[in-house]
Protein backbone atom coordinates (compact mmCIF):
# COMPACT_ATOMS: atom_id res chain seq x y z
CA UNK A 1 0.00 0.00 0.00
CA UNK A 2 0.98 3.75 -1.04
CA UNK A 3 1.90 5.64 2.11
CA UNK A 4 -0.54 8.30 2.56
CA UNK A 5 0.27 9.76 6.05
CA UNK A 6 0.18 13.71 5.41
CA UNK A 7 3.25 15.82 5.61
CA UNK A 8 2.06 17.52 8.72
CA UNK A 9 1.30 14.42 10.58
CA UNK A 10 5.14 13.54 10.02
CA UNK A 11 6.33 16.71 11.38
CA UNK A 12 3.35 17.16 14.12
CA UNK A 13 3.95 12.80 15.12
CA UNK A 14 7.18 11.57 13.93
CA UNK A 15 7.35 9.43 17.07
CA UNK A 16 3.79 7.82 16.98
CA UNK A 17 4.09 7.34 13.35
CA UNK A 18 7.04 4.97 13.94
CA UNK A 19 5.83 3.59 17.10
CA UNK A 20 2.62 2.34 15.26
CA UNK A 21 5.21 1.17 12.11
CA UNK A 22 2.98 3.59 9.92
CA UNK A 23 5.89 4.69 7.99
CA UNK A 24 9.26 2.80 7.47
CA UNK A 25 12.75 4.84 6.93
CA UNK A 26 12.39 4.49 3.36
CA UNK A 27 8.32 5.83 3.22
CA UNK A 28 9.73 8.81 5.77
CA UNK A 29 13.47 9.75 3.53
CA UNK A 30 11.13 9.64 0.40
CA UNK A 31 8.55 12.32 1.81
CA UNK A 32 12.01 14.21 2.81
CA UNK A 33 13.35 14.23 -0.41
CA UNK A 34 10.32 15.17 -2.49
CA UNK A 35 9.62 18.34 -0.16
CA UNK A 36 13.45 19.05 -0.67
CA UNK A 37 13.06 18.99 -4.30
CA UNK A 38 9.94 20.63 -4.67
CA UNK A 39 11.45 23.53 -2.79
CA UNK A 40 14.65 23.89 -4.82
CA UNK A 41 15.55 27.27 -6.44
CA UNK A 42 18.48 28.43 -8.90
CA UNK A 43 21.03 30.26 -7.72
CA UNK A 44 22.40 31.32 -10.79
CA UNK A 45 18.97 32.40 -11.52
CA UNK A 46 18.40 34.08 -8.60
CA UNK A 47 21.69 35.99 -8.71
CA UNK A 48 21.01 36.48 -12.04
CA UNK A 49 17.57 38.72 -11.42
CA UNK A 50 19.07 40.80 -9.25
CA UNK A 51 19.54 44.37 -10.61
CA UNK A 52 22.77 44.92 -8.93
CA UNK A 53 23.00 48.88 -9.61
CA UNK A 54 19.95 49.38 -7.69
CA UNK A 55 21.11 47.53 -4.51
CA UNK A 56 22.28 49.88 -2.14
CA UNK A 57 25.00 50.04 0.80
CA UNK A 58 23.03 48.96 3.28
CA UNK A 59 21.45 45.83 1.57
CA UNK A 60 25.00 45.15 1.01
CA UNK A 61 26.19 44.80 4.46
CA UNK A 62 23.23 43.21 5.25
CA UNK A 63 24.54 40.45 2.59
CA UNK A 64 27.94 40.43 3.46
CA UNK A 65 27.13 39.93 7.02
CA UNK A 66 24.62 36.63 5.95
CA UNK A 67 27.06 34.78 3.42
CA UNK A 68 29.93 35.00 6.42
CA UNK A 69 27.41 33.25 8.84
CA UNK A 70 25.70 31.02 6.57
CA UNK A 71 29.61 29.37 5.91
CA UNK A 72 29.29 27.97 9.56
CA UNK A 73 26.30 25.78 8.80
CA UNK A 74 28.26 22.78 6.60
CA UNK A 75 30.04 22.48 10.20
CA UNK A 76 26.65 21.98 11.58
CA UNK A 77 25.04 19.88 9.33
CA UNK A 78 27.94 17.54 8.98
CA UNK A 79 27.91 17.30 12.48
CA UNK A 80 24.37 16.02 12.65
CA UNK A 81 24.54 13.60 10.20
CA UNK A 82 27.29 12.31 12.39
CA UNK A 83 25.85 12.39 15.84
CA UNK A 84 22.62 11.31 14.93
CA UNK A 85 23.96 8.41 13.90
CA UNK A 86 25.82 7.58 16.67
CA UNK A 87 22.74 8.08 18.35
CA UNK A 88 20.85 5.58 16.24
CA UNK A 89 23.50 3.07 17.00
CA UNK A 90 23.81 3.58 20.63
CA UNK A 91 19.64 3.48 20.82
CA UNK A 92 19.42 0.54 18.30
CA UNK A 93 19.22 -2.44 21.25
CA UNK A 94 17.13 -0.46 23.61
CA UNK A 95 14.61 1.63 22.10
CA UNK A 96 14.78 0.92 18.06
CA UNK A 97 11.83 3.56 17.42
CA UNK A 98 13.99 6.16 18.83
CA UNK A 99 17.28 4.91 16.97
CA UNK A 100 14.79 4.93 13.54
CA UNK A 101 14.29 8.98 14.53
CA UNK A 102 17.79 9.20 14.64
CA UNK A 103 18.44 7.96 11.63
CA UNK A 104 15.85 9.98 9.92
CA UNK A 105 17.33 13.10 11.20
CA UNK A 106 20.97 11.99 10.11
CA UNK A 107 19.34 11.16 6.45
CA UNK A 108 17.43 14.85 6.62
CA UNK A 109 20.88 16.43 7.33
CA UNK A 110 21.94 15.87 3.94
CA UNK A 111 19.26 17.96 2.15
CA UNK A 112 19.57 20.47 4.98
CA UNK A 113 23.83 20.50 4.20
CA UNK A 114 22.83 21.45 0.70
CA UNK A 115 19.99 23.95 0.98
CA UNK A 116 22.59 25.86 3.17
CA UNK A 117 25.01 25.48 0.58
CA UNK A 118 22.56 27.63 -1.52
CA UNK A 119 22.61 30.34 1.07
CA UNK A 120 26.08 30.41 1.14
CA UNK A 121 27.36 30.26 -2.12
CA UNK A 122 24.80 32.80 -3.19
CA UNK A 123 25.09 35.17 -0.73
CA UNK A 124 28.61 35.46 -1.21
CA UNK A 125 29.39 35.38 -4.96
CA UNK A 126 26.92 38.90 -4.09
CA UNK A 127 29.22 40.17 -2.05
CA UNK A 128 32.35 38.90 -4.51
CA UNK A 129 30.03 40.78 -7.45
CA UNK A 130 29.95 43.95 -5.20
CA UNK A 131 33.67 44.57 -4.71
CA UNK A 132 32.93 43.73 -0.65
CA UNK A 133 35.80 42.61 1.35
CA UNK A 134 36.61 38.78 0.16
CA UNK A 135 36.44 36.03 2.69
CA UNK A 136 39.88 34.92 2.99
CA UNK A 137 40.79 31.45 2.81
CA UNK A 138 42.09 31.28 6.63
CA UNK A 139 38.35 33.38 7.81
CA UNK A 140 36.55 29.89 5.85
CA UNK A 141 38.47 27.26 7.03
CA UNK A 142 38.28 28.97 10.62
CA UNK A 143 34.71 29.38 10.16
CA UNK A 144 33.93 25.66 9.37
CA UNK A 145 35.62 24.76 12.73
CA UNK A 146 32.94 22.11 13.73
CA UNK A 147 30.85 22.69 17.24
CA UNK A 148 32.06 20.52 19.85
CA UNK A 149 29.46 17.71 20.88
CA UNK A 150 26.10 18.13 23.21
CA UNK A 151 23.24 16.02 24.05
CA UNK A 152 21.11 15.75 21.21
CA UNK A 153 17.99 17.36 22.87
CA UNK A 154 19.93 20.18 23.36
CA UNK A 155 21.63 19.87 20.03
CA UNK A 156 18.01 20.37 18.16
CA UNK A 157 16.93 23.13 20.26
CA UNK A 158 19.58 25.08 19.35
CA UNK A 159 19.74 24.44 15.60
CA UNK A 160 15.73 25.69 15.99
CA UNK A 161 16.21 28.26 17.78
CA UNK A 162 19.52 29.29 14.87
CA UNK A 163 17.05 28.68 12.48
CA UNK A 164 14.37 31.06 13.92
CA UNK A 165 16.95 33.60 14.48
CA UNK A 166 17.89 33.19 10.85
CA UNK A 167 14.34 32.96 9.32
CA UNK A 168 13.18 36.63 11.55
CA UNK A 169 16.27 37.95 10.09
CA UNK A 170 15.86 37.28 6.60
CA UNK A 171 12.19 38.28 6.71
CA UNK A 172 13.90 41.82 7.91
CA UNK A 173 16.19 41.93 5.28
CA UNK A 174 13.41 41.06 2.79
CA UNK A 175 11.39 43.69 3.83
CA UNK A 176 13.73 46.47 3.60
CA UNK A 177 15.54 45.23 0.22
CA UNK A 178 14.96 47.51 -2.23
CA UNK A 179 15.53 45.70 -5.47
CA UNK A 180 13.04 43.37 -6.42
CA UNK A 181 15.30 40.26 -7.29
CA UNK A 182 17.15 40.66 -4.02
CA UNK A 183 13.61 41.15 -2.29
CA UNK A 184 13.23 37.79 -3.68
CA UNK A 185 16.53 36.01 -2.48
CA UNK A 186 15.97 37.17 0.97
CA UNK A 187 12.28 35.99 0.98
CA UNK A 188 13.44 32.14 -0.60
CA UNK A 189 16.54 32.00 2.04
CA UNK A 190 13.68 32.67 4.81
CA UNK A 191 11.10 30.42 4.03
CA UNK A 192 14.08 27.77 3.57
CA UNK A 193 15.37 28.50 7.01
CA UNK A 194 11.24 28.21 8.52
CA UNK A 195 11.35 24.81 6.69
CA UNK A 196 14.87 23.90 8.79
CA UNK A 197 13.14 25.46 12.02
CA UNK A 198 9.87 22.88 11.55
CA UNK A 199 12.38 19.85 11.13
CA UNK A 200 14.48 20.79 14.37
CA UNK A 201 10.93 20.86 15.87
CA UNK A 202 9.82 17.89 14.65
CA UNK A 203 12.93 15.87 16.07
CA UNK A 204 13.11 17.54 19.20
CA UNK A 205 9.45 16.42 19.74
CA UNK A 206 10.14 12.91 18.83
CA UNK A 207 13.12 12.70 21.18
CA UNK A 208 10.54 13.62 23.96
CA UNK A 209 7.68 11.69 22.87
CA UNK A 210 10.51 8.93 23.17
CA UNK A 211 10.19 9.28 27.06
CA UNK A 212 14.26 9.38 26.91
CA UNK A 213 14.88 12.68 27.03
CA UNK A 214 13.46 15.39 29.99
CA UNK A 215 12.23 18.43 28.44
CA UNK A 216 14.53 20.31 30.69
CA UNK A 217 17.18 19.91 27.80
CA UNK A 218 15.04 22.33 25.53
CA UNK A 219 14.33 24.81 28.83
CA UNK A 220 17.86 25.00 29.28
CA UNK A 221 18.80 25.78 25.70
CA UNK A 222 15.88 28.20 25.47
CA UNK A 223 17.23 29.89 28.75
CA UNK A 224 20.55 30.62 27.31
CA UNK A 225 18.87 32.05 24.70
CA UNK A 226 16.14 34.34 25.65
CA UNK A 227 17.37 35.16 29.15
CA UNK A 228 18.49 38.62 29.70
CA UNK A 229 21.53 39.73 27.61
CA UNK A 230 21.61 36.07 26.41
CA UNK A 231 22.56 34.59 23.01
CA UNK A 232 20.05 36.09 20.95
CA UNK A 233 21.31 39.42 21.73
CA UNK A 234 24.27 38.69 19.34
CA UNK A 235 26.87 40.96 18.61
CA UNK A 236 25.19 43.57 20.21
CA UNK A 237 25.91 41.66 23.89
CA UNK A 238 28.64 43.91 26.42
CA UNK A 239 30.72 40.81 26.46
CA UNK A 240 31.02 38.79 23.58
CA UNK A 241 32.26 34.83 24.54
CA UNK A 242 35.94 33.97 23.36
CA UNK A 243 35.88 30.51 21.98
CA UNK A 244 38.48 28.42 20.26
CA UNK A 245 36.01 25.61 19.55
CA UNK A 246 34.06 27.01 16.39
CA UNK A 247 32.72 29.95 15.19
CA UNK A 248 28.97 31.39 16.59
CA UNK A 249 27.70 33.05 13.63
CA UNK A 250 26.02 35.62 15.96
CA UNK A 251 29.49 36.44 17.37
CA UNK A 252 31.09 37.36 14.69
CA UNK A 253 29.00 40.05 12.85
CA UNK A 254 31.32 42.85 11.09
CA UNK A 255 30.80 45.86 9.78
CA UNK A 256 28.35 48.02 11.78
CA UNK A 257 24.79 45.75 13.17
CA UNK A 258 22.31 46.81 10.59
CA UNK A 259 19.90 44.05 11.33
CA UNK A 260 17.90 44.70 14.31
CA UNK A 261 17.65 41.97 16.87
CA UNK A 262 13.80 41.67 16.82
CA UNK A 263 13.81 40.01 20.26
CA UNK A 264 10.38 39.87 20.40
CA UNK A 265 9.73 37.94 17.62
CA UNK A 266 12.66 35.42 17.96
CA UNK A 267 11.27 35.17 21.48
CA UNK A 268 7.71 34.44 20.48
CA UNK A 269 8.91 31.56 18.17
CA UNK A 270 11.07 30.15 20.76
CA UNK A 271 8.37 29.85 23.06
CA UNK A 272 5.90 28.20 20.55
CA UNK A 273 8.65 26.05 19.47
CA UNK A 274 9.32 25.11 23.21
CA UNK A 275 5.34 24.25 23.33
CA UNK A 276 5.73 22.10 20.08
CA UNK A 277 8.48 19.88 21.45
CA UNK A 278 7.16 19.72 25.13
CA UNK A 279 3.80 20.51 24.98
CA UNK A 280 4.61 23.10 27.61
CA UNK A 281 3.28 26.29 27.33
CA UNK A 282 5.31 29.36 28.26
CA UNK A 283 5.26 33.08 27.31
CA UNK A 284 8.48 35.15 29.22
CA UNK A 285 11.73 34.88 29.74
CA UNK A 286 10.92 34.90 33.43
CA UNK A 287 8.65 31.88 32.74
CA UNK A 288 11.46 29.96 30.91
CA UNK A 289 13.69 30.18 33.82
CA UNK A 290 10.98 29.06 36.18
CA UNK A 291 10.21 26.18 33.76
CA UNK A 292 13.90 25.45 33.73
CA UNK A 293 14.76 25.15 37.28
CA UNK A 294 11.57 23.48 37.98
CA UNK A 295 12.32 20.64 35.80
CA UNK A 296 15.93 20.34 36.74
CA UNK A 297 14.28 19.97 40.55
CA UNK A 298 15.95 23.38 42.46
FE1 LIG B 1 20.86 29.43 5.81
FE1 LIG C 1 18.69 26.98 7.81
Amino acid sequence: MVNTISRSDIVSNLYAIIAEQRSSLIDLIWEQHYFHEKRRWSAVEMIGGINLENVSEFDKANLWNAGRAELTTKPGADRLARLADTECRRWQDRNPVLASVMQACSTWSRYWNEEESFHETTLNRLSTLFGLEAVNDETLIEFRKIFPDDDMLRTLVLLAISEITATVNYSWCASVAQDPGLKKLFKQIAADESQHMTYFISFAKALVDSQEYSPKGAFAVAHLFVREGGELYGSQRQHVERRDSHVNWWDSIKYEMVIPDNIERKQNLIFSALKQITGIQVNSAVEVEEKWLELVGC
